[in-house]
């Protein structure tokens, strides 16, 4: 008979720690926490109005992560958008799906909550016939172009003076 050995525990950590947190859709009333989002974490605002109609239109993509153990606290959103825009020929339009906002609360950051985001919306605004994900992102946002980088966006060119206070943007594209 061996000496006994001590049974420790395993312990498993879960590498994907966005699985603490919910994704699901976003309703209205929860649009003045996304908004409260927003304004803390962009400088771009937008007014109630366009997060409503951005919600009625594509509901499906319009998703909010929050804190089980928070209250359920919103810690994050993404919202996409259909962009339609004539082919060569005119003969039909091409469509896109423009990512118009994605953010996440500063305590909540570097937990891949903003990749699991993008991972649930992305074949959500797939489904309406897209050819492409398509994005700007400020060209000195680091953290945002490795996250889009990560999930296959490649750069397409820049667009110049695209934010008000004059930065320049990445037009980011991934095809479908
Ligand atoms: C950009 C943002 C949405 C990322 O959210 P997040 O939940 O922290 O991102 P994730 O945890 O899913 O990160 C996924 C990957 O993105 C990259 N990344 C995210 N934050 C980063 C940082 N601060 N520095 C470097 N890389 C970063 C990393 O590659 C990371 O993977 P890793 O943690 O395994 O290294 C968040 O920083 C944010 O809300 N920023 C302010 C709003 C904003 O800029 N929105 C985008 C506008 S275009």
């Amino acid at each position: 008979m061996g000496t006994e050995k001590q049974f420790k525990p395993k312990i498993y950590t879960d590498p994907d720690k966005s699985s603490d947190f919910v994704i699901r859709r976003c309703t209205t009333k929860d649009l003045d926490a996304v908004i409260e989002v927003n304004e803390a974490e962009l400088p771009e605002d937008y007014p109630y109005f366009f997060y409503k109609s951005i919600l009625d239109h594509y509901p499906e993509s319009f998703l909010v992560a929050t804190d089980p153990h928070n209250k359920n606290k919103i810690v994050g959103y993404i919202m996409w958008r259909i962009e339609k825009t004539p082919t060569l020929s005119n003969l039909r339009l091409d469509k896109k799906g423009h990512l118009v906002s994605i953010a996440i609360s500063q305590d909540y950051r570097r937990k891949r909550i903003a990749t699991k985001l993008l991972k649930k919306s992305m074949p959500a605004i797939r489904t309406n016939g897209i050819s492409s994900y398509v994005l700007e992102v400020r060209i000195s946002n680091y953290s945002a172009i490795e996250l889009y980088k990560k999930l296959d966006f490649k750069v397409d060119r820049i667009k110049e003076n695209y934010y008000r206070d004059g930065e320049n943007a990445y037009y980011m594209v991934k095809k479908v």
